[in-house]
């Protein structure tokens, strides 16, 4: 059975037993505990917590869900992947165990047509419930109670969890040792696991309470299924894999089978190479932390294996290519985004090919320092730094050290990789004052937001938090965090900035800086204690920053009329790629593969203008995501979106989905002035511009420096000022020209003086002065001087200067003279150690400084007795 039936035949099962069916969100989850989306249960989780009302009681989906804990096992296991389908049921507070374990069973034995007698079950170890309920199925020494270890189902952060029966098949005694999934779970492969969504744990993942409802989560691996109904040996030879796998074979011209190390490199170059397109889809772009560092690490890993395998081409663009073809009918947005994923996935290979030839350079110096030292152990350290750096899988610098005979450090290694995996996690789970945050944002329940049509509100104070705990009360000068029943705060989001303003209650009085998305649907309220105290439970007026948001609405408005002449002028592949609207500023970040010209972005600026001084009206308003996309509503990168969405429309040519705060008519924006314009990374690039009085301020405040930079050239009207100043640089220039020459005039009557008082030591002439200037004068006059000697015959000049501190001594020699034994460094040695210092420098060019100025006079002196000495001794 195909993996697109297996797909098919999931979903259709469901729906026929009223689950609705929910596409699958986006890999990038709207839930900040989370890197990334792990489970078909992420985009539910309010739903399970209680914080939103379900949607429908029953969903089905699949969804695209990518586990970074893997990244290390895959190729080493025949099922482990990163990005995988997952197929799941969900309840919430509607059915439970027992329909669920009747769903799956008939799903599986019938649906799927796998037989009853190679099933297995899990159930955790305390499930009697559970275990009675599959004793109606399986006979009791194929159902297998576990410990919480592996029966118990958490997100791996604090939410909703429960215990979980899991189903397994046997794949025959080829695969391993008899004896049941606590024996084998390569022989017994997992294919479907079923959680009893009932609990809420803490950030330990300890049971903290239980959830509101009793609900059900299910997730079937849809490349295990596919493994198990196909045949194969391994997720990657399904048809969901195998055709990547050909692809990578094609590439590098090697066979899938031949010998384990080539295997595994063949089966990460296919799984990456998929995993990393759906990333990059899902808005993902390469970066050095957080999500953007698992999408580079693993584009990383797909070229250094590629390396390895010996293609030294491009391999990702056919990569992408091919999941396109395989996925985009599932996931249409792979289509749409092809361009985009195609141009990331090849400038960041590009971008690594040549990392990779500098850390081979810094990999070759280290093998030269580890030799040196006669060690045969390639430093773990460094072994670490080329991971973290460059990039470098481990095995890669364990292949290249192997081949200069050497031995990475891997105990060393896997020490600090351990460490830098702690730090990673502690990292994803958010810090405690998210956590003080979600338990009150739990309580509260959502936070409903009047603001779109009110300034102003009257609500109640539900919690009040500080530095992470819950309070009752909160006094002046304290650092707050409130919710509130209702708001008119917008909270920060879609780009826009979040709003500030008072919150007062009959006792005291915030002052709001800025406002969030809080857990769940809370919108949670920044700032201080401005007078008295604030009691959670109070009564409060709460009451926005009117002109602040005025502002950011006049550059919401501006973004979206930018979008629109973007795409208008360069063509549908420059998206949205995010934004920052602030008040009377933005940043519009979009996708485009070269610099905008002088002209073009003239061209962006003025039409951006025209359009607004049409002052047509700017409409929002609710609708389900169909009918707005039917509209042609753009949607953004990375953006979840529920049923129920918000489309803002302006005049007849823009609309999109749009959840933030706009002025009514576009001529409230009244002008639009672009700041700059530049690359922000491969294929993204950024415009900046101004809004409104701040872009008016922005005119003025270049106008009053053109006006003093006119007063400074003596330009009575500004627009001479450019004429005024060339003419003045060239005048400039000519001054120099004439100064330098004079100098040169100078320099050269002062040399021929010099040279006039040369002397003669044993028929060699010498020149020995005292000048002005600093060493730079002298060096240049004692080159001088050297080339005014006669060149072949020999000849010296010693020159020297000083100030309150030091002395400064040249020596110069021709070559005739180094010819005949006598170097500039030996001839300054005397004179350098009579002004307290030493000589340095080259055979026809020494230096000499010391700390006795005062003996400068001494030290000259005695130079011409050195060189008679000197050329006697030769
Ligand atoms: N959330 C569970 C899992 O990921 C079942 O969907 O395994």
């Amino acid at each position: 059975m195909e993996g697109s039936r297996i797909r098919r035949r999931f979903l259709d099962f469901f729906a026929e037993r009223e689950h609705q069916v929910v596409p699958s969100s986006s890999l990038i989850p709207n839930d900040p505990s989370l890197l990334l989306t792990t489970a078909g249960m992420v985009q539910f989780k309010p739903f399970f917590l209680g914080e939103q009302p379900p949607s429908y009681p029953r969903a089905t989906s699949c969804q695209k869900a990518f586990r970074t804990t893997d990244i290390d096992l895959v190729g080493e296991t025949d099922r482990h992947l990163t990005l995988f389908e997952m197929l799941g049921n969900f309840s919430f507070g509607d059915y439970f165990k027992e329909e669920a374990v009747a769903f799956a069973w008939q799903l599986v034995t019938e649906g799927f047509g796998v037989e009853p007698d190679r099933l297995w079950a899990t159930v955790f170890e305390s499930d009697d419930e559970a275990e009675a309920i599959w004793k109606e199925h399986l006979p009791p020494d194929r159902i297998v109670r576990r410990g919480k270890k592996d029966n118990f189902w958490s997100m791996g952060v604090a939410g909703p969890c429960g215990p979980c029966s899991e189903i397994y098949v046997d794949r025959g005694p080829e695969h391993g040792a008899e004896g049941g999934p606590e024996v084998d779970e390569d022989r017994y492969l997992e294919i479907w696991n079923l959680v009893f969504m009932q609990n809420e744990c803490d950030a330990a993942i300890e049971v903290a309470g239980d959830l509101p409802t009793k609900n059900i989560d299910t997730g079937m691996g849809l490349e295990r299924m596919a493994l198990v109904l196909q045949g194969v040996g391994s997720a990657f030879e399904t048809d969901l894999l195998r055709p990547l796998l050909d692809e990578a074979e094609r590439l590098s011209g090697r066979r899938y089978g031949e010998d384990g190390e080539t295997d595994r490199s063949l089966r990460i170059v296919a799984e990456h190479g998929r995993a990393t397109a759906f990333l990059i889809a899902d808005g993902v772009v390469p970066s050095n932390e957080g999500r953007g560092y698992v999408l580079r690490r693993m584009l990383r890993r797909v070229v250094s294996h590629a390396r390895r395998l010996g293609v030294h081409e491009d391999v990702t663009p056919a990569l992408v290519e091919r999941t396109v073809e395989l996925f985009g009918e599932a996931y249409p947005d792979l289509v749409e985004r092809k361009a985009f994923v195609l141009q990331v996935a090849t400038s960041e290979e590009e971008h690594f090919g040549r990392t990779l030839r500098q850390g081979l350079t810094l990999f070759e110096e280290e093998v030269e320092r580890a030799k040196g030292a006669g060690s045969s152990t390639f430093p773990g350290e460094a072994a670490f730094l080329y991971h973290d750096t460059y990039g470098f899988p481990i095995e890669l610098t364990q292949e290249l050290a192997r081949e200069a005979g050497l031995q990475v450090d891997t105990e060393r290694f896997e020490l600090l990789m351990g460490e830098q995996r702690t730090r990673a996690r502690e990292a994803a789970k958010g810090g405690p004052e998210e956590r003080g945050l979600g338990e009150a944002a739990r309580e509260a329940g959502s936070t409903e937001f009047v603001g779109y049509a009110h300034p102003r509100a009257e609500a109640r104070l539900v919690a009040v938090v500080t530095g992470g705990e819950r309070r009752e009360t909160a006094t002046e000068g304290e650092r707050v965090e409130v919710l509130l029943d209702r708001t008119p705060f917008y909270a920060e989001g879609g780009g826009q900035v979040g709003d500030a303003g008072v919150i007062k209650t009959g006792s005291g009085e915030i002052r709001i800086e800025d406002t969030v998305a809080g857990p769940g649907a809370t919108i949670v309220h920044r700032g201080v204690v401005a007078s008295g105290e604030v009691r959670a439970g109070q009564e409060a007026e709460a009451e926005i920053d009117g002109a602040r948001r005025e502002a950011t609405a006049r550059s919401h408005t501006g973004t979206h009329v930018l979008h629109w002449t973007v795409r208008d002028l360069l063509g549908d592949h420059a998206r949205q790629a995010g934004s920052l609207v602030a008040p009377g500023r933005l940043r519009f970040d979009f996708t485009h593969f070269e610099g905008l010209s002088r002209d073009l972005l003239e061209e962006v600026e003025g039409r951006a203008n025209v359009r607004l001084a049409e002052d047509a009206p700017v409409r929002a308003y609710e609708t389900t995501l169909d009918f707005a996309k039917s509209q042609g509503a753009i949607a953004l990168f990375g953006e979840k979106y529920g049923d129920m969405v918000r489309v803002v429309e302006v005049g007849d040519y823009s609309i999109e989905l749009c959840g933030g705060t706009h002025v009514g008519r576009t001529g409230q924006v009244a002008l639009f002035l672009v700041q700059s314009e530049g690359s922000i990374g491969s294929g993204l690039r950024r415009i900046e511009a101004l809004v409104g009085p701040d872009a008016l301020e922005h005119v003025n405040r270049e106008r009053r420096l053109l006006e003093e930079v006119a007063e400074i050239l003596g330009a009575g009207d500004p627009r001479q000022a450019p004429d005024r100043a060339r003419r003045a640089m060239a005048h400039l220039k000519e001054l120099e020209n004439e100064l330098g020459s004079l100098r040169a005039k100078e320099r050269g009557e002062q040399g021929g003086e010099l040279l006039a008082s040369a002397t003669a030591v044993a028929g060699v002439p010498l020149v020995v002065a005292e000048l002005g200037g600093d060493a730079g004068a002298l060096r240049e006059m004692a080159l001088q001087l050297r080339g005014r000697l006669e060149p072949d015959g020999p000849g010296a000049v010693v020159l020297g200067t000083r100030d309150e501190k030091k002395a400064t001594l040249v020596a110069a020699v021709t070559k005739g003279l180094i010819e005949r034994g006598v170097t500039a460094p030996r001839l300054l040695e005397e004179a350098a150690a009579t002004v307290g210092g030493g000589a340095g420098g080259k055979d026809h060019l020494a230096f000499a400084g010391g700390g006795k100025p005062d003996a400068l006079a001494a030290a000259l002196s005695g130079v011409p007795g050195r060189l008679e000495v000197l050329l006697r001794d030769a």
